[in-house]
């Protein structure tokens, strides 16, 4: 039901206001009146008598009735007089005319203010004699000489009544154009918004223009639900993070949980590859027939695999020991053009766009080609029948807004790398699941599924941010963005990786700590065939106690997780806080965080990943003992086949 609105509540006030006002003041007005009239009746009566008494003393002096009759007549020409009696003196009436008009409603009416009748009378002296002769009287009726009177009130109320009326109407009419309308504009406005929506609140113009108090109301309400819309959207805002955090921490839990059961799976299965790559190798030494030969060289292939894909699942939960250092990207793109363009085959064709003054990214460059690479090959299966394929480098600065709505990145400068294709693209499912490891799309056996979820680590790891950009049926795009180096880079950089130098250690002693007697026994096989004298340790104490013993030990090569009160790492800080020119390298299937901080392996520490080739060992051993002057101080040794 619809409210009745104030016009009508104060036109209903209104007009029983103006009704009653208006039969109070007829009512004040004609009492007023009444008594004028009733006094000037009076008066007019007097005369009628006294012009009636000359005729009327002379027939009362006679006696004569007739001529009391003539004399009385004329008065009853008068409307109001309805009887005229004339009587001599003693009581004697000589003339009673009588004139009776029909009752009217008025009759009744005048009794509200007076008698319906009322008697005049004068008395009749003689002027010669001065001797009274008799009185002459008349009956008045008071109704019929009210009549223009009643009229008259009437006429007073009802216009009375009519003006209060009119002016009733015009003030209601006037208080509808100023206040009723502009408030059922305003209702039927702010009844229209929708405060969840963000929509700009518009006052109506006719609001606006009267600035009044409806324009203040209006305003505020414009206020209030400005500050709603704000509230709304920072609460949809503050939901949306709460949820994307949520995801996010149950993203970094799940990583955390992947992360240590690779490391685990790392170091078990990578010790293990150690002694079937170390024995193969030592395999290869011995006279072999040509079948026996292409069997050794399966078994290296799969040994190879076996360790790729420990390395992908430790870059995927960042595990990996990175070794970042300041790269120009357009220099790293002209070093693997022709390795793309083979990967990629000759229909297709490779672009790479990149500006004047690049800055240096700061990454791991053996990781990062890696990376590209394996990017590479995603846009060449996209591109089956061949297509095009750009790498785009160039500076970029991630803002603040863009890191919000990301979430897993901060803001600053980052050189971006943009590889883009013309295949296939990817679906919206596709895309949102590619980084997962082991999602692939492609048949089995052509891919693992652990290239982009590799890529994502790899890049979370580095302090920077990945992002797809895909349309089915036009292309992709992945960027990459790697933080941006800013100290000054040294303008004379040595070549990127160590040389091989053919090993030369006679005469050289190490001692090996390795708690795992197969790898142990493999190393040293492996060393032993390089010339190396070598002593071994299963524990750290051990290794201490031997080199108190052996001084001829020139280095030492230490497993990271060692069994008892020191690892590897604590191992070798007491080495060289007893003997500080003392050189130590480690040796790892997974890093840990003994020599990993900050997602990068520690200043100055040599590092040997397992399992490793008889070449990368002999790299490790130049460095140790110094004789391959490792022309870039290289950290760490990994098999790059
Ligand atoms: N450039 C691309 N165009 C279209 N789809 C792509 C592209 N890159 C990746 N994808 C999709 O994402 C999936 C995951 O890619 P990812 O590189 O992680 O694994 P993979 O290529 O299938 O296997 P792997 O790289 O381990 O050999 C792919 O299977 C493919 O469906
Ligand atoms: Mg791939």
């Amino acid at each position: 039901m619809k409210k009745p609105t104030i016009a009508l509540t104060l036109a209903r006030y209104g007009l029983t206001i103006a009704v009653v006002l208006g039969l109070m003041t007829g009512s004040i007005q004609i009492i007023r009146d009444f008594s004028d009239e009733k006094l000037r009746n009076q008066s007019f009566i007097q005369k009628m008598l006294v012009l009636s008494s000359a005729g009327a003393i002379q027939a009362a002096f006679q006696i004569d009735k007739s001529l009391a009759e003539e004399a009385a007549r004329p008065l009853l020409l008068s409307d109001s007089i309805t009887r005229v009696t004339i009587t001599a003196d003693r009581g004697v009436q000589i003339a009673n005319l009588v004139r009776k008009p029909a009752l009217q409603p008025i009759d009744h009416l005048t009794k509200l203010f007076t008698e319906p009748y009322e008697l005049y009378e004068i008395k009749l002296i003689e002027s010669k004699t001065d001797i009274y002769v008799g009185k002459l009287s008349v009956e008045v009726r008071n109704s019929t000489l009210l009549q223009d009177f009643y009229e008259r009130s009437i006429r007073v109320i009802v216009t009375g009544i009519l003006k209060n009326l009119l002016l009733t109407a015009l003030l209601l009419y006037l208080f509808y154009l100023v206040l009723s309308l502009p408030l059922s504009l305003l209702t039927q406005r702010l009844n229209t918004v929708d405060p969840r929506k963000p929509e700009p609140f518009l006052l109506p113009s006719r609001i606006v223009q009267a600035n009044n108090e409806i324009t203040e109301v209006a305003l505020s309400a414009n206020h209030i639900l400005r500050a709603s819309q704000d509230y709304l959207r920072e609460l949809a805002n503050s939901q949306a993070l709460t949820k994307k955090m949520t995801n996010q921490l149950r993203h970094s839990e799940r990583l955390s949980a992947i992360g240590q059961l690779v490391g685990g799976v790392a170091h078990d299965f990578n010790n293990i590859l150690a002694i079937i790559l170390g024995s193969l190798e030592l395999l290869e030494n011995q006279a072999l027939n040509e079948r026996g030969k292409r069997l050794l060289s399966m078994a290296r292939d799969a040994t190879d695999k076996g360790s790729k894909l420990t390395s992908q699942l430790l870059a995927y939960s960042r595990n990996q020991p990175l070794e970042p250092t300041p790269i120009l990207a357009s220099e790293l793109l002209s070093s693997m053009e022709e390795l793309l363009q083979r990967t990629l085959g000759e229909q297709y064709a490779l672009e790479f766009i990149t500006s004047s003054g690049l800055w240096h990214c700061f990454a791991d460059q053996q990781q990062l080609e890696t990376v590209l690479l394996n990017l590479t090959l995603n846009a060449r299966d996209a591109m089956p029948n061949g297509g095009n394929l750009t790498i785009e480098v160039r500076n970029t600065w991630l803002d603040l807004e863009y890191c919000a709505q990301e979430g897993d990145v901060e803001p600053g400068q980052y050189v971006c790398f943009a590889i883009s294709d013309n295949g296939t693209g990817m679906s919206k499912p596709v895309m949102a699941q590619a980084f997962e490891p082991y999602f692939s799309t492609k048949p089995v056996g052509k891919g693992s599924g652990l290239g982009l979820a590799m890529a994502y680590g790899f890049v979370k790891q580095s302090g920077g941010h990945i992002k797809i950009y895909s349309e089915e049926g036009e292309g992709t795009t992945v960027k990459l963005y790697l933080p941006r180096y800013s100290q000054p880079v040294k303008a004379n950089r040595p070549p990127e990786l160590p040389r091989y130098l053919p090993p030369d250690f006679a005469g050289c002693c190490l001692l090996v700590v390795e708690d795992d007697p197969l790898v142990l026994e493999v190393i040293k096989a492996q060393l032993m065939e390089m010339q190396i004298e070598v002593i071994t340790a299963s524990d750290a104490s051990t290794a201490l106690d031997l080199l108190q013993q052996i001084p001829k030990i020139d280095a030492a090569l230490i497993d990271i997780v060692l069994p008892g009160n020191l690892n590897g790492r604590q191992l070798a800080n007491r080495l060289e806080a007893e003997y500080p020119s003392f050189r130590v390298a480690f040796m790892s299937g997974y890093t840990e965080n003994a020599i990993i901080h900050n997602a990068r392996l520690d200043e100055g520490v040599i590092l040997l990943q397992k399992p490793f080739s008889r070449k990368n060992l002999a790299l490790v051993l130049n460095r140790l003992f110094n004789k391959g002057n490792d022309p870039r101080g290289v950290q760490a040794v990994r098999d790059k086949s």
